[in-house]
């Protein structure tokens, strides 16, 4: 029997359309010149990771070039590259320029973005590529040029770093550093970076100017065990029993631990950085008191056993429910209990 002629154009047409669609490429030769949009985009080999543009407020035209997760539906944002210089189009043009790979508005000569590379002598063909770990590379027969993975915005995702710093960050490290989004609707820098300390050999995350989770040989604070240190960096790595995961710095004293949920397709928040922090620094927890954070839940304010809130003060001091005799007492264990990091707080 024959194909009625129909059938076989509609399969056909299918088939074309089909390849429109998941046509991606994941790699750019130089000098080619590449459209990106939000649905023209690269994605890397193995459909981790795809790179394209977004616009995070839908109100405003602003329109920034940045990575997720394939399978995410939500599109969530692990890396920007434009975070301070939006297209005002939904359109961007990725072109190889001086020996730099830059982003051009459409129809202008001025790059929102660019690798800026210091061009030495004559390079082989260049190639960018996005990688199945998320990192962009720009490469060439020698090798590496630049990685986004040295340039990370607001999260690390596994095998990314971040430097031990021995003193003030210098201006060589200031790209380095992970600052959170301005705000939900706008990628550019907040004031306020995270940074990772040795101060006599003490290491622990700062931001906001404090001293926040101290690493105690394995992780910071309570944070489950996603960093390795490594010769002055520390490596971030796949949560155990996780698919995959990140560490997001939402603001500069909120920083949080994803988790990929392959089934449901999201991102589920796993860990957050204390609020207790924030309850102590602001004396919302007073005498005889200890904030408690279990699991997601909010931070409280609690007083030790035999003590209650002394209910006329605004701040939560507590007092002895029965006076002192000094007899017959004994020391009571406060198990999963940790001082402040400074003493100031104590
Ligand atoms: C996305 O693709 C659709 C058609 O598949 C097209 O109409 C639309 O203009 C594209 N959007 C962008 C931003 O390129
Ligand atoms: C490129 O790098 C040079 C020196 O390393 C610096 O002065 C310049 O501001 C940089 N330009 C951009 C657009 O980042
Ligand atoms: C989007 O931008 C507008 C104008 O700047 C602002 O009023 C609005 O709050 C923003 N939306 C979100 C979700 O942040
Ligand atoms: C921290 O600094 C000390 C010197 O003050 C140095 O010996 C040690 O190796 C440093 N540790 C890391 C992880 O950078
Ligand atoms: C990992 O999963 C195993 C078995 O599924 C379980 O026994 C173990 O407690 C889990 N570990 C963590 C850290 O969740």
């Amino acid at each position: 029997m024959r194909a009625h002629p129909l059938r076989v154009i509609s399969v056909f047409f299918f088939l074309f359309i089909l390849y429109q669609i998941t046509s991606s490429k994941s790699l750019l030769y130089s000098p080619e010149i590449f459209t990106v949009s939000s649905n023209q985009t690269l994605v890397s080999p193995g459909n981790v990771f795809e790179l394209g543009l977004f616009k995070p407020n839908i109100s405003v035209s602003c329109w920034y070039l940045g990575l997720w997760y394939k399978e995410d539906p939500k599109r969530t944002i692990l890396w920007v590259a434009n975070r301070m210089k939006p297209l005002t189009k939904p359109v961007g043009t990725l072109k190889f320029f001086d020996t730099n790979l830059a982003m051009f508005e459409q129809e202008t000569e001025i790059p929102v973005w660019l690798t800026n590379l210091t061009g030495e002598g004559v390079r082989s063909r260049m190639v960018a590529e996005l990688v199945d770990n998320g990192n962009f590379v720009i490469r060439d027969s020698e090798g590496y040029l630049w990685q986004s993975f040295d340039f990370p915005t607001d999260t690390l995702l596994p095998q990314m770093k971040i430097k031990v710093l021995d003193s003030f960050p210098s201006k060589e490290d200031q790209h380095k550093l992970l600052y959170p989004w301005f705000s939900p609707s706008d990628p550019s820098l907040a004031d306020e970076s995270f940074e990772i300390h040795n101060e006599s050999n003490i290491i622990a995350i700062y931001n906001g100017g404090y001293e926040r989770d101290t690493w105690n040989g394995y992780q910071f604070g309570d944070m489950p065990p996603v960093l390795e240190l490594k010769e002055g960096w520390l490596v971030m790595k796949t949560l155990k029993n996780s698919s995959y995961s990140r560490l997001t710095i939402r603001q500069s004293d909120l920083y949080e631990l994803y988790s990929w949920n392959s089934k449901a397709k999201e991102w589920i928040l796993t860990w957050s950085s204390t609020p207790c922090y924030e309850r102590l620094l602001e004396n919302q927890c007073g005498s005889y008191s200890y904030c408690s954070k279990k699991d997601m839940s909010p931070a409280t304010c609690n007083c030790i056993r035999g003590f209650h809130l002394k209910l006329e003060r605004k701040r939560n001091d507590c007092v002895r429910k029965t006076a002192l005799h000094c007899r017959g007492y004994g020391f009571t264990k406060l198990p999963h209990m940790k001082l402040p990091e400074t003493i100031s707080e104590v």
